[in-house]
Parts: C-alpha cells; sequence; structure tokens
C-alpha cells in the first residue's frame, strides 16, 4: 500500500485518532473532552471542550518561539509598486493594537466584524485583531456592489465594520467609502462604528460619529490579550453564493480550522516552517483566508500577499517576477490566471527572465482546469503542477495530490483522490454510489474532517436542506463527476445553478433577480456560456414585456449596467439577449441546461419534457447574433 493509501486508509477508519494526532500541531489553552463529538449539531463537531486562540497559534507562540524576525507577511503591490515585509514581531505588534482598537470601539467575544479591504497588510492585521478578540470576521471582496455588500451586513449584524478609502484595479481606482456608505443606507441593520485606512491615492470624507481613522484608532489603542475561546467558536463567517440571490453564511470554527490547515501546510502543499508560500488569490475569497491567511500563519510561513494581476501589472511576466524576487517554495493560484498569461505569451519568453529554481510545486484549484493549461504550466515551469478541489463551504482540499505525504503521478483533468479525512462518493439519484467512470454527483460521507463548515449562519434549516437532505448520512458538493479506477475524481460540473467566472463563484439566480427587476422585462434565465479565459461568463436571456418597442441594444445596456451596479464589475456580466420566449418543461422549469449547450455549440438531445420545440430554435437565432451557437 502507498503511503498516501495508509494515510487516508487511518483517516477514514479512524478519525479521532489521526485528527487527534493532528491537533498536536497547535497550542491549546485547554485539550478538548472529545476529538469528535458526532451527536452534537448536524455533522458534528471537532475538539469539544478545547479552549485556544487562533491568533494565538498564527503569532503569538512563533514570536515566543524565535520566530519573530521571520517575516511573515511579504506585502508585494505591483498597482502601486510598493514592496513591504512585515516579521512575525512586527505583525503581532500591529494585531495586539488594532485588537485594542477595536475592543475600546465596542466589539467583544461573539461580534461580527465585516471586513472590505483590498489586498493590503492592514486586511490581515484587521482579519487576526478579531481572532484575538473571538470577535468573528466577516470579509467581503472589494468586487461586490453596495448591495451585495448590504445583503451580508444585514445577515452578519456586524458591531463594526473595517475598511479603506480604495482599492486598485489597473485600469481604475475602485472608491470603496461611496460603496460602504451606500451599502450603509441600504442596510436595516447598522453598525455603530467603522474604521477607515486611508489609503495616499484618495481621501475618503468621513461620517461625523460614526468613522474613525484607522491612524487615530491605532494611535489611541492599547495592545490587547487573547481571548481565549471554545474550539466550537465560529472564527469567520464566509458568504458564498448558493442558488439563490440570498448569500450563504459559511460558519468557519477555531479549533478545527486551526488543526486542519496546519496540517494542510505540510501534507498537502509539502512545505516546513520558514518557507515562503503564496497563494495568489484575494482575502475576500476562501483561498484567501486559508491559504494567504491563516494555513501560513499557523504553520510559520512567510506568505505573500500580491495586489496586483497576472498579466498587465506590467506584463505577463508578473508572477515569476514574485516568485523568484520572494524566492516562493510552493505557488498556488486558479486556472484562469494561467491561461491569461498563456494568452500574452504562449511560449513563456518571460519565465527565462527570472530564476525560479526555488520554486517546488504549483498547485491550481477554483474551477476545472482544462488539460491544455496544466500541460502548458508544467511545460514552461518544469515542476509538477497539482490541481485540487474545493469549496468555500470546505476550507481546505476535498481532493488533491498531497505532495508532502507522497507526490502520485499527475493525470490531466483529475483533482487527484480525495484527500486524508474525505470519503468521496458518486451517487446516482437514488444515492447508491455508481461504478468507476461512471458519472455521479459528487457526495462525502460524514462525519467531514476538521476545518470544514460548521454550518450556515444563524439558518440551520438551509444547512440541512442545501447540504444534508438529498443524501441522507453524505455533504452533497452540489458537484458532478466520476472517480476513475485508480480513486482520481474528476469534477465536471455543478449540479445547481452555480456558475464558475475566473475562479469566481457567481450565483445565477442573483442575477436573475436583478435583471427581472428592470421594468421592461418580463421574464429572463441566465447560464454560464463557455469563455476561453475566464471559464464560463454569465449569459443572459431577455424576454419583454408586451408592448414594449424600445431600441434592444438600449435595454441589454441597461441589464449590463444594472447588474454591475447591483451585484458587482465581479460578474463579468457583458452578454444578453432579448428572446421571444424561454424554453420551459411542460411545468414550468426553465431548461438552463438546454440553452448553454446551444450557447456553446454542443450537441444536446431536445428534452422529452419541453411544451414547444420550436423556442430552442428562437434561441439558436438569437444567440447567433450575438455570435454565440456557431
Ligand atoms: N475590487 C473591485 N473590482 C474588482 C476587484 C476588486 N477587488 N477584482 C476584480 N474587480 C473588477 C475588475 O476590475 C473587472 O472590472 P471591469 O469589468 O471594469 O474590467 C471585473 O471585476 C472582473 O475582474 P476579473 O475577474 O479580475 O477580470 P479581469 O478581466 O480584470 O482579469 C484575470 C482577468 C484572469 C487576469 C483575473 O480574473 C484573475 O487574475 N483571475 C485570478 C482568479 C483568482 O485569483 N481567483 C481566486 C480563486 S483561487
Ligand atoms: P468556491 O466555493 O468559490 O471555492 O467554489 C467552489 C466550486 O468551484 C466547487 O464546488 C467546484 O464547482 C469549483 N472548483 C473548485 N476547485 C475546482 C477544481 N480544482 N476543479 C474543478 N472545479 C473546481
Amino acid at each position: 500500500m502507498t503511503r498516501y493509501a495508509a494515510t487516508h486508509r487511518l483517516s477514514i477508519e479512524n478519525p479521532v485518532e489521526f485528527w487527534a494526532q493532528a491537533a498536536e500541531g497547535i497550542d491549546w489553552e485547554e485539550r478538548w473532552n472529545q476529538v469528535l463529538d458526532a451527536a452534537d449539531g448536524l455533522t458534528g463537531r471537532w475538539f469539544a471542550g478545547g479552549r485556544l486562540n487562533t491568533c494565538y497559534n498564527a503569532l503569538d507562540r512563533h514570536v515566543e518561539r524565535g520566530r519573530g524576525e521571520q517575516a511573515a507577511i511579504i506585502y508585494d503591490s505591483a498597482v502601486t509598486d510598493t514592496k513591504r515585509t512585515i516579521t512575525y514581531a512586527q505583525l503581532l505588534d500591529e494585531v495586539t493594537h488594532f485588537a485594542g482598537a477595536l475592543a475600546a470601539n465596542g466589539v467583544a467575544k461573539g461580534d461580527r466584524v465585516i471586513v472590505y479591504m483590498p489586498m493590503i497588510p492592514e486586511a490581515v492585521v484587521a482579519v487576526l485583531a478579531c481572532a484575538r478578540l473571538g470577535a468573528v470576521h466577516s470579509v467581503v471582496f472589494g468586487g461586490f456592489a453596495a448591495n451585495e455588500l448590504a445583503t451580508r451586513i444585514d445577515d452578519a449584524k456586524p458591531t463594526l465594520i473595517v475598511s479603506a478609502s480604495c482599492g486598485i484595479e489597473p485600469s481604475r481606482l475602485v472608491e470603496y467609502k461611496p460603496l460602504l456608505d451606500e451599502a450603509i443606507d441600504l442596510s436595516r441593520h447598522k453598525p455603530s462604528r467603522c474604521i477607515l485606512l486611508q489609503r495616499p491615492q484618495v481621501e475618503a470624507p468621513m461620517h461625523a460619529g460614526r468613522d474613525i481613522d484607522w491612524n487615530d484608532a491605532m494611535a489611541a489603542a492599547k495592545p490587547h490579550a487573547c481571548v481565549t475561546v471554545e474550539a466550537t467558536d465560529p472564527l469567520y463567517l464566509l458568504y458564498t453564493s448558493g442558488t439563490t440571490g440570498q448569500p450563504k453564511g459559511i460558519v468557519r470554527d477555531n479549533g478545527g480550522h486551526a488543526v486542519a490547515l496546519h496540517w494542510s501546510m505540510k501534507n498537502i502543499y509539502g512545505v516546513e516552517p520558514g518557507e515562503v508560500y503564496w497563494a495568489a488569490s484575494d482575502i475576500g475569497w476562501v483561498v484567501g483566508h486559508s491559504y494567504i491567511i491563516y494555513g501560513p500563519l499557523l504553520h510559520g510561513n512567510t506568505t505573500v500577499l500580491y495586489e496586483g494581476k497576472p498579466v498587465g501589472t506590467p506584463d505577463a511576466g508578473a508572477f515569476w517576477r514574485v516568485a523568484a524576487e520572494h524566492k516562493v517554495a510552493a505557488m498556488f493560484t486558479a486556472p484562469t490566471a494561467f491561461r491569461a498569461i498563456k494568452q500574452q505569451d504562449p511560449s513563456g519568453e518571460l519565465i527565462k527572465d527570472y530564476d525560479l529554481s526555488g520554486l517546488r510545486t504549483l498547485f491550481l484549484a477554483g474551477e476545472r482546469c482544462d488539460p491544455d493549461t496544466l500541460h502548458w504550466a508544467e511545460d514552461k515551469l518544469g515542476i509538477p503542477v497539482i490541481d485540487h478541489w474545493w469549496q468555500t463551504e470546505t476550507g481546505w482540499s476535498i481532493a488533491a495530490n498531497c505532495v508532502g505525504i507522497e507526490r502520485l503521478p499527475v493525470k490531466a483533468g483529475s483533482v487527484g483522490p480525495a484527500a486524508p479525512g474525505w470519503d468521496v462518493r458518486t451517487l446516482d439519484v437514488n444515492g447508491n454510489d455508481v461504478g468507476p467512470g461512471e458519472v455521479g454527483a459528487i457526495a462525502c460521507k460524514l462525519p467531514l474532517p476538521p476545518g470544514t463548515l460548521a454550518g450556515l449562519w444563524q439558518a440551520e434549516d438551509r444547512f440541512r436542506d442545501a447540504y444534508l437532505t438529498t443524501f441522507p448520512g453524505y455533504y452533497e458538493t452540489g458537484d458532478a463527476g466520476f472517480v476513475d479506477a485508480d480513486g482520481y475524481i474528476n469534477v465536471m460540473s455543478r449540479t445547481d445553478d452555480v456558475i464558475n467566472v475566473a475562479g469566481h463563484r457567481l450565483s445565477t439566480g442573483a442575477i436573475e433577480e436583478v435583471l427581472a427587476s428592470h421594468s421592461d422585462v418580463a421574464e429572463c434565465a441566465v447560464v454560464g456560456a463557455a469563455d476561453h479565459l475566464k471559464g464560463q461568463l454569465p449569459l443572459g436571456f431577455l424576454v419583454l414585456k408586451a408592448g414594449v418597442e424600445r431600441d434592444s441594444s438600449d435595454i441589454v445596456g441597461e441589464a449590463v449596467h444594472l447588474v454591475r451596479e447591483q451585484v458587482g464589475p465581479v460578474a463579468a456580466f457583458k452578454n444578453a439577449v432579448i428572446v421571444p420566449r424561454l424554453p420551459k418543461t411542460r411545468s414550468g422549469k426553465i431548461l438552463r441546461g438546454t440553452m448553454r449547450k446551444i450557447a456553446d455549440s454542443e450537441d444536446y438531445t431536445v428534452p422529452a419534457t419541453i411544451e414547444d420545440p420550436v423556442v430552442l430554435g428562437e434561441i439558436q437565432d438569437a444567440l447567433g447574433s450575438i455570435g454565440y451557437a456557431k
């Protein structure tokens, strides 16, 4: 039996022993009573009775044990041409003071704090300061519109919001403060305070009595000690798209999260404490939470915080520059970033300008990785390229070729075998295992390993309905695919209406809600059409109200603008078409899957349940007029 197979088997046959051993990597204030209390909550609780502080484990203990002078964060901002190295001792100092500032402004254990910030070190400081206080952070990605921020404010009900005056996109400055003010106006819940970092590029107006300048708050702050929390207390909420416009607030606990992420750094990513690790993502996404902030810091690594893009800041050599300059040992990004680089520098000329001898492994995740992109990266970099699969809900990999345990052969198109802790099955509609190579719904047998979702924020019924009901005894991932005879998993598509745009997860339902609010639109549908760069792009179908005779390009333009205003630029909603009717089943269900296949020029069978097959021809013609369905 391979080392991987033995490790995986132990984790499934004896999860208690397996994770108790992994938990030795964390410093506990009090050890747990039970490694896994399977009866607690809907899916069980890890390390019940254990007490710890996640910030202590990410910072204080490293300083106490001699890592004070090691870089904790290397901030590399290609968009402002700034670089800054922050040691563990310096980061600890900033975090203790910011925790003091939060406490002085009314934040206590269990309170929520929304962090709406760009990729700057202060965002990491804010997150860790919340963890230090036992407050629950919820980071909101900067590319969302005010309306999306307002939805999250109303759900999380934060005591305080931490923000900055602007984010910097290569083509424009994104002023955060007007978006923040608008979101607070829109929301029913009002935070009592906002702490705002003024970046030099934009000076934001302050709201007297509510807004406090970051520097003033820090100057007045006294350092704050770690507040011990239960292992099962929430560390953070992270909202992600589901099938409706209402995002899901994924709850992550403290104890299981610290254990799993610490374990993953060595076992999945194969790095040792002290090495430089770089996740080129954004702190607004789960990858940023787990592998820009918590994983590397819990493990005593140096993390790179990169504010820039893979291309255009200034060129397609940006990733190689950062990796070479900061001696990155392991790197993690989304395939879309590599597709963008490959498009601009197909022969990888720019790679030759940099010394990448320290880079051992490249990890990809966030969307399906096409074999072409994988092979290109392997060929140009000459190192193992590991695709691995996970979700906001799971917090770390469900499937991965765990190079720290044993590097197995890479199979292009596959996300590797199940990671230790994960009992992955492919099921038919009746919940029976389909055979190797057969496509089914991918589900994971309960209990889930530590570090995965503890539930949805104050929505137990939704948690049960969304993940635990279709296949009793399993967690339903929402992905479909197959497992080959060697146990390698292939994730092929979603089973719901979630789409994946440049590694960003979006709900077609949320975009449809916005389109439906246009005064001329009677009915609409959104599908994810294939895109060679971003994987998928949302494509809208609009049916107009009877009697509307306005210019259709005006209506499409307004619809595009509306989605940008309501969901945000990150939705990348640029294409819509007006159609006379939507194809539906006789029971009224919109045939989105068939529409997507027509848009992508794929073969399709006319569904037996379709109300009127003629509609499909109308869809084909309309799509042809905007360059789809060729
Ligand atoms: N704040 C405000 N706006 C943002 C933003 C942020 N943090 N991030 C992105 N946006 C905006 C962009 O400016 C763009 O707006 P535009 O329509 O005015 O051009 C829009 O949202 C879409 O952004 P993006 O998806 O980044 O597309 P792009 O065309 O600018 O760049 C890539 C394409 C491939 C280079 C880019 O998508 C990328 O780097 N992807 C990596 C994906 C990734 O890290 N995923 C995380 C999961 S691991
Ligand atoms: P998110 O929660 O934003 O991380 O998105 C999770 C979803 O992205 C998964 O459910 C998959 O649909 C998709 N995904 C993530 N990683 C991969 C991968 N390596 N291969 C295929 N799909 C992936």
